[in-house]
């Protein structure tokens, strides 16, 4: 029996106003809105100011509202209005990575003492049902491997700074079609994608694991060399997140990646994200959809809203096998890393180097790096340097036998 549905909910911008729109469009849910509520008084909307209240207990405190959806920018306010809501017995849908990535144990306990849902489909690639599946699909696989785009600005600016333009038209377009956060440094550096890695790691693996334990670099000190170096092998840029599991160590990474025709990322473009998931049993499959924008991302909220109806809860049924799993930095990984200065380069200390170039004023390196090392060095900071994963990141395993190769070449 379909539950009805009402409607508290928080904010009301990009993804707000989309989940206003959809839930006007669509016939097939059993839901209304009751309250709106919103931060900025002063701010013009599209619809009428009576629509909107500003305190957060008109939704908080009405026993009418069973379903609080929240889509607010800021992760510290959304975690006090989450946790108040869960605590007073309401549903709760949210879009909010961070908030979920950094505090998902005590959310997912405070939902359980209150016997109540907490879902956010829509906090990890927008319309891609990538929660759910791992939920329900691969409950029982078990998983080697998830590895995907989980950004849709970074994807979007590559897409578009290979069509010619520049990086800050990108990403000023980003921004405007609602693709990026309002901090986007969020987006370029990698943080948010690591975010939604945490989320998936929980999913996948039933372990919990906190953002600042995974590795996160960016796309800002990309250089044309190092397109230029790519193009050559035939390789695009993607920022992927990747988690592989070796043995019972999880090695999460999220960083520029050279993908080659092979990857299942290679020819997703503009926001499109895209996800692929080793299993044992099901070997690997690939989902792909619109990973940020107003529509993709309330098309995730609905669907979280209509599970609601139904009762529907995370079981998150991994947890039972997560008790001897850890995560590592002792990995090595197979990368590649330009650079303006010959010495920055040098203080980077390879396990193996596979090749090697330098010209009047650029160098690179490939080979292994551990992930203990790449942590150390402070990437997103460091303009001279830039760092992508290679395709032939083979397990970590490295032969101490083989040669490095200078490269001969023309100046890039
Ligand atoms: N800023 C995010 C992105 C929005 O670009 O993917 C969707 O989570």
């Amino acid at each position: 029996m379909k539950k009805e549905l009402t409607i508290g909910l928080f904010g009301f911008g990009c993804v707000g106003k989309g989940l206003y729109d959809v839930l006007e469009q669509t016939e097939l849910i059993n839901a209304n809105i009751k309250h709106i509520v919103v931060k900025d008084k002063s701010k013009k909307r599209e619809i009428d100011a009576s629509n909107f209240s500003f305190d957060p207990n008109v939704i908080l405190e009405d026993d009418e509202v069973n379903t609080v959806v929240e889509l607010i920018d800021d992760a510290d306010a959304a975690y006090h209005i989450v946790v108040k809501a869960l605590k007073r017995g309401k549903n709760v849908v949210s879009a909010n990575k961070k908030l979920i990535a950094n505090h998902l144990e005590e959310l997912i306990k405070t939902a359980r003492e209150n016997q109540v849902s907490f879902l956010y489909e829509a906090a990890v690639c927008a319309s891609i049902p990538i929660i759910r599946t791992l939920e329900e699909y691969y409950n029982t696989d078990s998983i080697s491997k998830v590895e995907g785009i989980c950004n849709g600005t970074t994807n979007y600016i590559f897409s578009q700074t290979d069509n010619g333009k520049s990086y800050a038209e990108a990403l000023q377009e980003a921004q405007d079609l609602g693709f990026a956060e309002s901090d986007p440094t969020l987006d370029v550096d990698g943080f948010d994608a690591k975010y939604k890695l945490s989320i998936l790691i929980k999913h996948a693996f039933g372990l919990t694991v906190d953002p600042d334990q995974i590795f996160n670099y960016g796309i800002r000190h990309v250089k044309n060399q190092d397109v230029q170096f790519g193009k050559e092998k035939n390789f695009r840029l993607k920022l992927i997140s990747n988690v592989i599991r070796d043995k019972n160590q999880l090695i999460p990474v999220v960083a520029p990646h050279f993908v080659k025709e092979d990857h299942p990322t290679y020819n997703v473009n503009d926001s499109f994200n895209a996800v692929a998931v080793k299993g044992l049993f099901s070997d690997q499959q690939t989902l792909v959809g619109r990973g940020a924008g107003a529509f993709p991302t309330a098309s995730a909220v609905l669907s979280d809203i209509s599970a609601l109806q139904f009762d529907y809860k995370y079981e998150y049924r991994k947890e039972i096998v997560a008790s001897s799993l850890s995560i590592t930095d002792n990995y090595n990984i197979n990368v590649y890393i330009g650079s303006t200065s010959a010495q920055e380069l040098a203080a980077v200390r390879f396990e193996k180097t596979s090749e090697e170039y330098h010209g009047n004023d650029y160098h690179y390196k490939t080979g292994f790096v551990s992930l203990s090392t790449l942590k150390d060095i402070n990437f997103n900071d460091r303009e001279s340097l830039f760092l992508a994963v290679l395709p032939e990141n083979n397990k970590g395993t490295l032969d101490k036998n083989d040669q490095t190769v200078i490269a001969e070449k023309t100046e890039i």
